[in-house]
Parts: structure tokens; sequence; C-alpha cells
């Protein structure tokens, strides 16, 4: 995967993770349970496609997706710090 702004921190993903990327719902319809739905059913692909781990990157501004991450069980594995917040982020995984 080439990307046109580079990240300030390693590999977004290993070879054994299925990646989540560009996770969002309609402002209008947040809140309602579609979010973790989607991850849900993220983590079944990774389950067709024999991988045990799920990962995905959160800006570290956004607290309320990294507390719902966390609540659905993805662990921090690296922490990325940036002199430009809105650059900052952690990378999360959850093994299935
Ligand atoms: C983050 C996001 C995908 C979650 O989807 P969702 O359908 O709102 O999530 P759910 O309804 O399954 O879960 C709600 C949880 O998400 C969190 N959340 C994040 N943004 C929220 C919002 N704007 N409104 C309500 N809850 C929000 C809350 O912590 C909530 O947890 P709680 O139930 O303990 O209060 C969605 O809010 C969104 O699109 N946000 C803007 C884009 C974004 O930040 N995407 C993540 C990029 S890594």
């Amino acid at each position: 995967m080439k990307r046109g702004i580079g990240l300030p921190g390693g590999r977004e993903a290993v070879k054994d993770e299925y990646y989540i990327s560009n996770l969002g719902v309609h402002p209008s319809a947040q809140g309602l349970g579609i979010g973790s739905a989607l991850l849900k059913f993220a983590e079944d692909l990774a389950c067709d496609a024999k991988l045990s781990k799920c990962s995905l990157i959160v800006g570290s501004y956004n607290q309320n997706a990294f507390r719902l991450y966390q609540r659905l069980g993805y662990q921090v594995v690296e922490t990325v710090r940036n002199e430009n917040p809105s650059l900052g982020y952690y990378r999360m995984v959850k093994v299935l």
C-alpha cells in the first residue's frame, strides 16, 4: 500500500494482521452501535482470511474512538508522538 502522506511512525500493520482503515460513521448515526458492528464485521473477515489479529491506528487526539477500541479489546502496541499534535497516533492490535 502506498500513502500520499507518510506517517511519522513505523508501519501501519504487519504481515499477519488484518488492517482496518478509515472507520467512520455519519455523525447523525454515531453512538448507535454501528461502529462496533463494523469492527466485528472486519474481525469476522480477518478470521475468514485465517488471520488472528486486527490492527488499526487512531489519532492520539481522538480519545472517543480510542476508548471505543480499548473497550472492544484493542491494545496499544506503538505510540507515535509528534510535535504537531494532529500527527501523533496509537497503533492498536486485537488478538482474535
Ligand atoms: C469512532 C466511530 C467510528 C465510532 O462509531 P459509532 O457507530 O459512533 O460507535 P458505537 O456506537 O459502536 O460506539 C459508541 C462509542 O464510540 C465512541 N464515540 C466516538 N465518537 C462518538 C460520537 N461522535 N458519538 C458517540 N459516541 C462516539 C464513544 O466512546 C462510544 O462509547 P460509549 O458507548 O462507551 O459511550 C464514529 O464515532 C466516527 O465515525 N467518528 C468520527 C470519525 C472517526 O473518528 N473515526 C475513527 C478513525 S480511527
